[in-house]
């Protein structure tokens, strides 16, 4: 197990963090968890404010080939896949690459060559044989689930591709940034320090590999 970043050619965007202070309501909250057409592609203050294919994502599909040895043919699923765009990419590298899931308006509209690939379902419930992919994904989704629900979603990822996942999710390094994330966030239920975070990893028994979207 261990940390390392695989998002790391990814564009760091700015964003505006006295308009999300501001702006942020618990009306405008559970709009965003329902994961819909406001949060992917509403105003920004939904969520992505637009979340729109760009390639952004072919240098880390290839960086994820070569970091977990990935050859043409070897499954991958990328859980809380979204649209469908790193499945996309890996699909052009000749990995065989799936996703999962909890929102029915991005498999709705996910990228065409995703269709069939993308399946509905949640992170803590993967409806696939022991041991059926060469790697599992998780970016950016399993904060989304509160403590109990994250272990158990680590323990499928494990139980999928035993020693061959990789997790990004929220954390910080000190107060400040913790500040900066409360802020900032709007659908995670969990998240934490790098300790915490490893504890949970640990209960669930997560042997993959780990890094931390930290907002500064
Ligand atoms: C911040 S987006 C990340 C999407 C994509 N991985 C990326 O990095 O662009 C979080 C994703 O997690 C999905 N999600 C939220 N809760 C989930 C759950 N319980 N199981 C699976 N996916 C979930 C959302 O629908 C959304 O697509």
């Amino acid at each position: 197990m261990k940390e390392i970043n695989l998002l790391r050619s990814l564009p760091q965007g700015k964003r505006n963090l006295k308009a999300r202070e501001t702006g942020k309501t618990s009306d405008l909250i559970e709009i965003s968890k329902k994961f819909g057409q406001m949060y992917f592609d509403g105003p920004r203050e939904y969520g992505y404010g637009g979340y729109k294919y760009d390639g952004r994502w072919r240098p880390v599909a290839n960086d994820i080939v070569s970091h977990f040895g990935l050859k043409a043919g070897d499954k991958v699923l990328d859980v809380g896949c979204g649209k469908g765009f790193l499945v996309k990419d890996l699909l052009e590298l000749g990995i065989d690459a799936y996703g999962l899931d909890i929102s029915t308006y991005a498999l709705m509209n996910c990228e065409k060559e995703s269709i069939g690939r993308l399946h509905l379902g949640s992170a803590d419930s993967l409806p696939f044989p022991d041991g059926s992919f060469n790697a599992v994904l998780a970016i950016n989704s399993l904060h989304n689930l509160p403590r109990e629900k994250c272990i158990t979603a680590l323990r499928e990822m494990e139980r999928l591709a035993p020693g061959n996942g990789y997790v990004q999710v929220d954390s910080y390094h000190s107060e400040e940034e913790k500040r900066i994330f409360e802020s900032w966030v709007l659908t995670a239920e969990f998240y934490g320090y790098p300790d915490e975070w490893q504890e949970v990893f640990n209960e669930a028994g997560y042997t993959g590999d780990y890094n931390w979207t930290i907002i500064s």
